[in-house]
Protein backbone atom coordinates (compact mmCIF):
# COMPACT_ATOMS: atom_id res chain seq x y z
CA UNK A 1 0.00 0.00 0.00
CA UNK A 2 1.64 3.20 -1.21
CA UNK A 3 1.72 5.87 1.87
CA UNK A 4 2.86 9.52 1.09
CA UNK A 5 3.08 12.59 3.15
CA UNK A 6 0.05 14.01 1.07
CA UNK A 7 -2.57 11.18 2.69
CA UNK A 8 -4.61 11.86 5.45
CA UNK A 9 -4.67 9.45 8.03
CA UNK A 10 -7.65 8.51 9.72
CA UNK A 11 -6.75 6.39 12.92
CA UNK A 12 -9.64 3.56 13.26
CA UNK A 13 -10.27 2.28 17.01
CA UNK A 14 -12.26 -1.22 17.09
CA UNK A 15 -14.37 -2.49 20.38
CA UNK A 16 -15.67 -5.57 21.39
CA UNK A 17 -18.56 -5.71 19.60
CA UNK A 18 -19.89 -8.41 16.95
CA UNK A 19 -20.40 -5.16 14.46
CA UNK A 20 -16.63 -5.23 14.28
CA UNK A 21 -16.44 -7.26 10.90
CA UNK A 22 -18.14 -3.84 9.42
CA UNK A 23 -14.89 -1.84 10.09
CA UNK A 24 -13.35 -4.42 7.51
CA UNK A 25 -15.58 -2.57 4.78
CA UNK A 26 -15.07 0.81 6.45
CA UNK A 27 -11.33 0.30 5.98
CA UNK A 28 -11.83 -0.77 2.33
CA UNK A 29 -13.96 2.35 1.79
CA UNK A 30 -11.50 4.83 3.32
CA UNK A 31 -8.41 3.58 1.02
CA UNK A 32 -10.56 4.04 -2.01
CA UNK A 33 -11.38 7.57 -1.24
CA UNK A 34 -6.99 7.56 -0.96
CA UNK A 35 -7.01 8.22 2.85
CA UNK A 36 -4.72 6.23 5.12
CA UNK A 37 -6.03 3.77 7.56
CA UNK A 38 -4.18 3.05 10.53
CA UNK A 39 -5.99 0.62 13.16
CA UNK A 40 -5.88 0.40 17.08
CA UNK A 41 -8.11 -2.49 18.92
CA UNK A 42 -9.21 -3.51 22.26
CA UNK A 43 -8.41 -6.85 23.44
CA UNK A 44 -11.89 -8.00 23.19
CA UNK A 45 -12.14 -6.70 19.45
CA UNK A 46 -9.52 -9.21 18.45
CA UNK A 47 -12.22 -11.90 19.68
CA UNK A 48 -14.61 -10.72 17.12
CA UNK A 49 -11.85 -9.97 14.49
CA UNK A 50 -8.28 -10.97 14.35
CA UNK A 51 -5.56 -8.22 14.56
CA UNK A 52 -3.91 -9.99 11.49
CA UNK A 53 -6.89 -9.29 8.79
CA UNK A 54 -6.23 -5.42 9.52
CA UNK A 55 -2.92 -5.81 9.34
CA UNK A 56 -3.87 -7.22 5.50
CA UNK A 57 -6.14 -4.65 4.71
CA UNK A 58 -3.94 -1.95 5.68
CA UNK A 59 -0.42 -2.80 5.50
CA UNK A 60 0.18 -1.19 8.57
CA UNK A 61 1.18 -2.62 12.17
CA UNK A 62 -1.82 -3.07 14.04
CA UNK A 63 -2.14 -2.33 17.96
CA UNK A 64 -3.41 -3.84 20.57
CA UNK A 65 -1.41 -3.72 23.58
CA UNK A 66 -0.05 -0.53 25.27
CA UNK A 67 3.39 -1.73 25.26
CA UNK A 68 2.86 -4.16 21.78
CA UNK A 69 5.96 -1.92 20.41
CA UNK A 70 9.73 -2.32 21.71
CA UNK A 71 10.55 0.59 19.57
CA UNK A 72 7.90 3.02 20.39
CA UNK A 73 7.56 3.28 24.15
CA UNK A 74 4.73 5.84 23.94
CA UNK A 75 2.59 4.21 21.33
CA UNK A 76 -0.55 5.88 22.34
CA UNK A 77 1.07 9.73 21.80
CA UNK A 78 2.45 8.67 18.01
CA UNK A 79 -1.02 7.16 16.97
CA UNK A 80 -2.38 10.17 18.46
CA UNK A 81 -0.27 12.43 16.80
CA UNK A 82 -0.69 10.78 13.66
CA UNK A 83 -3.70 11.21 12.49
CA UNK A 84 -6.02 13.26 11.52
CA UNK A 85 -9.14 12.23 12.34
CA UNK A 86 -9.56 8.84 15.19
CA UNK A 87 -12.77 6.88 14.95
CA UNK A 88 -14.32 4.24 17.16
CA UNK A 89 -16.31 1.84 15.20
CA UNK A 90 -18.31 0.01 16.38
CA UNK A 91 -17.56 2.04 20.19
CA UNK A 92 -18.76 -0.28 22.83
CA UNK A 93 -20.72 1.25 25.86
CA UNK A 94 -17.88 0.51 27.67
CA UNK A 95 -15.58 2.45 25.63
CA UNK A 96 -18.00 5.25 25.69
CA UNK A 97 -17.76 5.21 29.24
CA UNK A 98 -13.98 5.34 29.79
CA UNK A 99 -14.03 7.61 26.77
CA UNK A 100 -16.26 10.31 28.69
CA UNK A 101 -14.82 9.96 31.96
CA UNK A 102 -11.04 10.10 30.85
CA UNK A 103 -10.29 6.25 31.97
CA UNK A 104 -7.20 5.31 29.89
CA UNK A 105 -6.62 1.31 30.66
CA UNK A 106 -5.44 0.09 27.18
CA UNK A 107 -3.88 1.27 24.39
CA UNK A 108 -7.15 2.77 22.73
CA UNK A 109 -8.30 5.04 24.98
CA UNK A 110 -5.09 6.18 25.91
CA UNK A 111 -5.02 7.05 22.33
CA UNK A 112 -8.13 9.04 22.74
CA UNK A 113 -6.76 10.76 25.53
CA UNK A 114 -3.61 11.91 23.75
CA UNK A 115 -5.57 12.44 20.81
CA UNK A 116 -5.90 16.23 19.56
CA UNK A 117 -7.66 15.51 16.18
CA UNK A 118 -10.78 15.26 15.99
CA UNK A 119 -12.80 12.57 17.88
CA UNK A 120 -15.98 10.68 15.91
CA UNK A 121 -17.22 7.37 17.64
CA UNK A 122 -20.47 4.95 16.18
CA UNK A 123 -21.87 3.18 19.04
CA UNK A 124 -23.63 -0.41 18.58
CA UNK A 125 -24.89 -1.87 20.97
CA UNK A 126 -28.16 -3.71 22.78
CA UNK A 127 -31.13 -1.20 22.56
CA UNK A 128 -31.52 -1.22 26.59
CA UNK A 129 -27.88 -0.61 27.01
CA UNK A 130 -27.77 2.56 24.32
CA UNK A 131 -30.99 3.53 26.14
CA UNK A 132 -29.85 3.34 29.48
CA UNK A 133 -28.87 6.42 31.68
CA UNK A 134 -25.28 6.25 32.25
CA UNK A 135 -25.08 5.74 28.39
CA UNK A 136 -27.17 8.34 27.44
CA UNK A 137 -25.28 10.92 30.18
CA UNK A 138 -21.94 9.80 28.31
CA UNK A 139 -23.21 10.73 24.90
CA UNK A 140 -23.59 13.73 26.22
CA UNK A 141 -21.01 14.22 28.01
CA UNK A 142 -18.76 13.46 24.97
CA UNK A 143 -20.83 15.30 22.37
CA UNK A 144 -20.28 18.35 24.76
CA UNK A 145 -16.58 18.51 24.26
CA UNK A 146 -16.75 18.22 20.57
CA UNK A 147 -16.76 14.68 19.94
CA UNK A 148 -18.67 13.54 17.42
CA UNK A 149 -21.07 10.92 17.70
CA UNK A 150 -22.88 8.97 14.67
CA UNK A 151 -25.83 7.71 15.94
CA UNK A 152 -26.87 4.20 15.88
CA UNK A 153 -29.49 2.99 13.38
CA UNK A 154 -32.83 1.10 14.92
CA UNK A 155 -32.14 -2.15 13.49
CA UNK A 156 -32.05 -6.06 14.32
CA UNK A 157 -29.46 -6.54 16.49
CA UNK A 158 -26.94 -9.53 16.54
CA UNK A 159 -28.81 -10.05 20.59
CA UNK A 160 -31.90 -11.09 18.20
CA UNK A 161 -33.75 -7.84 19.55
CA UNK A 162 -34.84 -5.05 17.28
CA UNK A 163 -33.78 -1.46 18.67
CA UNK A 164 -31.86 1.47 18.22
CA UNK A 165 -28.09 0.30 18.75
CA UNK A 166 -27.12 -1.05 15.45
CA UNK A 167 -24.10 0.32 13.70
CA UNK A 168 -24.67 3.28 11.21
CA UNK A 169 -24.29 1.81 7.90
CA UNK A 170 -20.70 1.85 6.36
CA UNK A 171 -21.22 4.35 3.74
CA UNK A 172 -22.54 6.91 6.65
CA UNK A 173 -19.80 6.25 8.59
CA UNK A 174 -17.45 6.82 5.90
CA UNK A 175 -19.07 9.95 4.75
CA UNK A 176 -18.83 11.60 8.36
CA UNK A 177 -15.26 10.64 8.35
CA UNK A 178 -14.24 12.24 4.88
CA UNK A 179 -16.29 15.24 6.29
CA UNK A 180 -14.36 15.42 9.30
CA UNK A 181 -11.13 15.30 7.39
CA UNK A 182 -12.05 18.30 5.37
CA UNK A 183 -12.56 16.19 2.22
CA UNK A 184 -15.88 16.91 0.04
CA UNK A 185 -17.89 14.18 -1.92
CA UNK A 186 -19.18 16.58 -4.01
CA UNK A 187 -18.13 14.69 -7.67
CA UNK A 188 -20.08 11.70 -7.46
CA UNK A 189 -21.62 11.94 -10.84
CA UNK A 190 -19.04 13.16 -12.46
CA UNK A 191 -16.48 11.61 -14.86
CA UNK A 192 -12.93 12.80 -14.66
CA UNK A 193 -10.61 11.55 -18.12
CA UNK A 194 -6.62 12.98 -16.36
CA UNK A 195 -3.17 12.55 -18.54
CA UNK A 196 0.02 12.21 -16.43
CA UNK A 197 3.55 12.17 -16.46
CA UNK A 198 5.84 12.29 -19.46
CA UNK A 199 5.84 10.62 -22.93
CA UNK A 200 8.61 8.44 -24.28
CA UNK A 201 9.73 8.87 -28.18
CA UNK A 202 11.58 6.30 -29.44
CA UNK A 203 15.18 6.94 -31.31
CA UNK A 204 15.32 3.02 -31.53
CA UNK A 205 15.23 -0.06 -30.05
CA UNK A 206 16.95 1.55 -26.68
CA UNK A 207 17.19 5.37 -26.95
CA UNK A 208 14.52 7.64 -26.71
CA UNK A 209 13.29 11.71 -26.31
CA UNK A 210 11.80 12.53 -23.09
CA UNK A 211 11.13 14.97 -20.50
CA UNK A 212 11.78 15.02 -16.68
CA UNK A 213 7.99 14.76 -15.75
CA UNK A 214 7.11 12.76 -12.31
CA UNK A 215 3.84 12.49 -12.74
CA UNK A 216 2.65 13.27 -9.21
CA UNK A 217 0.89 16.66 -10.44
CA UNK A 218 -1.12 13.97 -12.43
CA UNK A 219 -1.76 11.24 -9.75
CA UNK A 220 -2.28 13.85 -7.19
CA UNK A 221 -5.32 15.56 -9.30
CA UNK A 222 -6.45 11.50 -9.89
CA UNK A 223 -6.35 10.90 -5.77
CA UNK A 224 -8.04 14.32 -5.15
CA UNK A 225 -10.88 13.47 -8.00
CA UNK A 226 -11.69 9.88 -6.18
CA UNK A 227 -11.81 11.36 -2.71
CA UNK A 228 -14.43 13.79 -4.06
CA UNK A 229 -16.49 10.54 -5.29
CA UNK A 230 -15.06 10.32 -9.27
CA UNK A 231 -15.05 8.33 -11.72
CA UNK A 232 -11.39 8.77 -13.25
CA UNK A 233 -9.66 7.26 -15.99
CA UNK A 234 -5.86 7.98 -15.63
CA UNK A 235 -4.02 8.10 -18.85
CA UNK A 236 -0.27 7.69 -17.52
CA UNK A 237 3.06 8.01 -19.26
CA UNK A 238 5.66 5.73 -17.63
CA UNK A 239 6.51 6.93 -14.18
CA UNK A 240 7.64 5.44 -11.06
CA UNK A 241 4.23 5.91 -8.92
CA UNK A 242 1.88 3.36 -7.69
CA UNK A 243 -1.58 2.90 -9.77
CA UNK A 244 -4.23 5.24 -7.90
CA UNK A 245 -6.55 3.25 -6.09
CA UNK A 246 -9.97 2.91 -7.77
CA UNK A 247 -8.89 4.68 -11.07
CA UNK A 248 -8.85 3.18 -14.28
CA UNK A 249 -5.44 3.54 -15.46
CA UNK A 250 -4.65 3.37 -19.19
CA UNK A 251 -0.45 2.72 -19.37
CA UNK A 252 0.60 4.71 -22.47
CA UNK A 253 4.03 5.43 -23.62
CA UNK A 254 4.23 7.88 -26.75
CA UNK A 255 2.38 11.18 -27.43
CA UNK A 256 0.60 9.18 -30.49
CA UNK A 257 -0.75 6.37 -27.44
CA UNK A 258 -1.54 8.69 -24.96
CA UNK A 259 -4.06 10.42 -27.92
CA UNK A 260 -5.58 7.74 -28.87
CA UNK A 261 -6.18 6.66 -24.76
CA UNK A 262 -7.75 10.03 -24.47
CA UNK A 263 -9.90 9.69 -27.80
CA UNK A 264 -11.39 6.34 -26.60
CA UNK A 265 -12.47 7.77 -23.03
CA UNK A 266 -13.09 11.17 -23.58
CA UNK A 267 -16.79 11.09 -24.76
CA UNK A 268 -17.51 9.36 -21.58
CA UNK A 269 -15.67 12.22 -19.77
CA UNK A 270 -17.66 15.56 -17.87
CA UNK A 271 -14.12 16.97 -17.83
CA UNK A 272 -11.03 16.24 -18.66
CA UNK A 273 -7.45 17.37 -17.31
CA UNK A 274 -4.56 17.68 -19.29
CA UNK A 275 -1.30 17.28 -17.08
CA UNK A 276 0.89 15.15 -18.97
CA UNK A 277 4.13 16.68 -20.42
CA UNK A 278 3.56 15.59 -23.41
CA UNK A 279 6.67 15.36 -25.85
CA UNK A 280 5.85 17.86 -28.43
CA UNK A 281 8.25 16.44 -31.06
CA UNK A 282 9.35 12.95 -31.74
CA UNK A 283 12.04 11.47 -34.14
CA UNK A 284 10.64 11.01 -37.95
CA UNK A 285 12.14 7.61 -38.03
CA UNK A 286 12.61 5.37 -34.98
CA UNK A 287 14.87 2.01 -35.94
CA UNK A 288 13.48 -0.90 -34.53
CA UNK A 289 16.92 -2.26 -33.92
CA UNK A 290 19.57 -0.52 -31.45
CA UNK A 291 21.25 1.36 -33.88
CA UNK A 292 25.28 1.41 -33.73
CA UNK A 293 28.05 3.85 -33.09
CA UNK A 294 30.72 3.59 -36.10
CA UNK A 295 27.94 1.82 -38.77
CA UNK A 296 25.08 4.28 -37.85
CA UNK A 297 26.55 7.75 -37.30
CA UNK A 298 24.74 9.66 -39.26
CA UNK A 299 21.27 8.16 -38.25
CA UNK A 300 22.98 9.23 -34.44
CA UNK A 301 24.34 12.09 -35.12
CA UNK A 302 20.75 13.98 -36.93
CA UNK A 303 18.26 12.76 -35.71
CA UNK A 304 15.15 14.54 -37.74
CA UNK A 305 12.19 15.15 -35.66
CA UNK A 306 8.24 15.57 -36.68
CA UNK A 307 6.01 17.40 -34.49
CA UNK A 308 3.63 15.14 -31.98
CA UNK A 309 -0.32 15.78 -32.08
CA UNK A 310 -1.52 18.10 -29.41
CA UNK A 311 -3.88 16.19 -26.92
CA UNK A 312 -5.08 19.10 -25.11
CA UNK A 313 -6.06 21.28 -28.57
CA UNK A 314 -7.64 17.95 -30.00
CA UNK A 315 -9.47 17.64 -27.06
CA UNK A 316 -10.80 21.13 -27.25
CA UNK A 317 -12.03 20.72 -31.00
CA UNK A 318 -13.86 17.47 -29.56
CA UNK A 319 -15.66 18.73 -26.66
CA UNK A 320 -19.25 18.93 -26.08
CA UNK A 321 -21.00 22.23 -24.26
CA UNK A 322 -21.64 20.20 -21.28
CA UNK A 323 -17.83 19.16 -21.14
CA UNK A 324 -14.93 20.69 -20.03
CA UNK A 325 -11.22 20.46 -20.60
CA UNK A 326 -8.62 21.59 -18.66
CA UNK A 327 -4.66 22.20 -19.40
CA UNK A 328 -1.38 23.22 -17.77
CA UNK A 329 0.84 25.75 -18.47
CA UNK A 330 4.34 25.29 -17.31
CA UNK A 331 5.85 28.47 -17.29
CA UNK A 332 9.07 30.27 -15.67
CA UNK A 333 8.22 33.66 -15.86
CA UNK A 334 5.13 35.96 -16.97
CA UNK A 335 2.30 33.12 -15.50
CA UNK A 336 -0.92 35.41 -16.29
CA UNK A 337 0.11 36.43 -20.04
CA UNK A 338 1.07 32.85 -21.10
CA UNK A 339 -1.30 30.94 -19.13
CA UNK A 340 -4.10 33.49 -20.68
CA UNK A 341 -2.38 33.29 -24.54
CA UNK A 342 -2.38 29.86 -23.72
CA UNK A 343 -6.24 29.59 -22.65
CA UNK A 344 -6.98 31.16 -25.77
CA UNK A 345 -4.87 29.62 -28.53
CA UNK A 346 -6.62 25.99 -27.29
CA UNK A 347 -9.94 26.96 -26.52
CA UNK A 348 -9.61 25.40 -22.75
CA UNK A 349 -12.57 26.11 -20.13
CA UNK A 350 -9.22 26.66 -17.79
CA UNK A 351 -4.99 26.74 -17.89
CA UNK A 352 -3.10 26.12 -14.82
CA UNK A 353 -0.36 28.15 -15.17
CA UNK A 354 2.51 26.64 -12.77
CA UNK A 355 5.65 27.79 -12.05
CA UNK A 356 8.42 25.85 -12.73
CA UNK A 357 12.51 26.04 -12.71
CA UNK A 358 14.12 27.06 -9.33
CA UNK A 359 13.31 24.07 -7.46
CA UNK A 360 9.60 24.27 -8.33
CA UNK A 361 7.08 22.33 -10.32
CA UNK A 362 8.55 19.09 -12.08
CA UNK A 363 9.26 16.31 -9.63
CA UNK A 364 8.81 17.92 -6.04
CA UNK A 365 5.35 17.11 -4.06
CA UNK A 366 4.16 20.96 -3.59
CA UNK A 367 2.63 22.82 -6.69
CA UNK A 368 1.75 26.59 -6.61
CA UNK A 369 0.23 28.46 -9.59
CA UNK A 370 -2.84 30.79 -10.89
CA UNK A 371 -6.04 28.89 -12.57
CA UNK A 372 -6.71 30.90 -15.49
CA UNK A 373 -10.47 31.17 -17.02
CA UNK A 374 -12.03 33.25 -19.44
CA UNK A 375 -13.33 35.62 -16.72
CA UNK A 376 -11.35 34.58 -13.20
CA UNK A 377 -7.61 34.77 -11.89
CA UNK A 378 -7.35 32.40 -9.13
CA UNK A 379 -4.09 32.35 -6.83
CA UNK A 380 -3.19 29.13 -5.46
CA UNK A 381 0.21 29.27 -2.57
CA UNK A 382 2.36 27.08 -2.53
CA UNK A 383 0.79 23.35 -1.02
CA UNK A 384 0.98 19.98 -1.28
CA UNK A 385 0.01 18.29 -5.15
CA UNK A 386 -2.95 16.81 -3.43
CA UNK A 387 -4.16 20.19 -1.87
CA UNK A 388 -3.51 22.00 -4.96
CA UNK A 389 -5.30 19.28 -6.95
CA UNK A 390 -8.42 19.83 -4.80
CA UNK A 391 -7.95 23.76 -5.51
CA UNK A 392 -8.37 22.89 -9.26
CA UNK A 393 -11.25 20.97 -8.63
CA UNK A 394 -13.49 23.81 -6.08
CA UNK A 395 -12.72 25.99 -9.44
CA UNK A 396 -13.85 23.47 -12.11
CA UNK A 397 -16.83 22.89 -9.59
CA UNK A 398 -17.54 26.50 -9.40
CA UNK A 399 -17.29 26.93 -13.52
CA UNK A 400 -19.68 23.98 -13.95
CA UNK A 401 -22.35 25.84 -11.81
O1 LIG B 1 1.59 23.77 -25.75
P1 LIG B 1 2.11 23.45 -24.41
O2 LIG B 1 2.93 22.20 -24.37
O3 LIG B 1 2.83 24.57 -23.75
O4 LIG B 1 0.80 23.23 -23.55
C1 LIG B 1 0.79 22.55 -22.32
C2 LIG B 1 -0.54 21.88 -22.16
O5 LIG B 1 -0.89 21.19 -23.33
C3 LIG B 1 -0.54 20.86 -21.06
O6 LIG B 1 -1.85 20.79 -20.54
C4 LIG B 1 -0.18 19.57 -21.80
O7 LIG B 1 -0.70 18.42 -21.13
C5 LIG B 1 -0.90 19.79 -23.11
N1 LIG B 1 -0.24 19.19 -24.27
C6 LIG B 1 -0.85 18.13 -24.90
N2 LIG B 1 -0.26 17.59 -26.02
C7 LIG B 1 0.90 18.08 -26.49
C8 LIG B 1 1.52 19.15 -25.85
C9 LIG B 1 0.93 19.68 -24.73
O8 LIG B 1 -1.89 17.69 -24.46
N3 LIG B 1 1.43 17.55 -27.56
Amino acid sequence: METNSNQPTVLIGVTGCIAAYKTCEIVRQLQKASVRVKVVMTQHATEFVGPTTFRALTHEPVAVDLFDEAGAPVHHVSLAQECDVFLIAPCTANVLAKLANGVADDLLTTTAVACEAPILVAPAMNVHMYEDATTQENLRMLKSRGVQVIEPKVGWLACGETGKGALESVEVIVAATLNALGLKRDMEDISVLITAGPTVEPIDAVRFISNHSSGKMGYALAKAAIQRGAQVTLVSGPVALEPVDGAKMVYVKTAREMLAACEENFEEADVAICSAAVADMRPLHASDRKLKKGSDDAQLSTIALVENPDILAKLCVMKREDQLVVGFAAETDDLVENGKAKLARKHADMIVANKVGDGKGFGTDDNEGILITANNLIEVPSMSKVRFAHAIFDAINSLEA
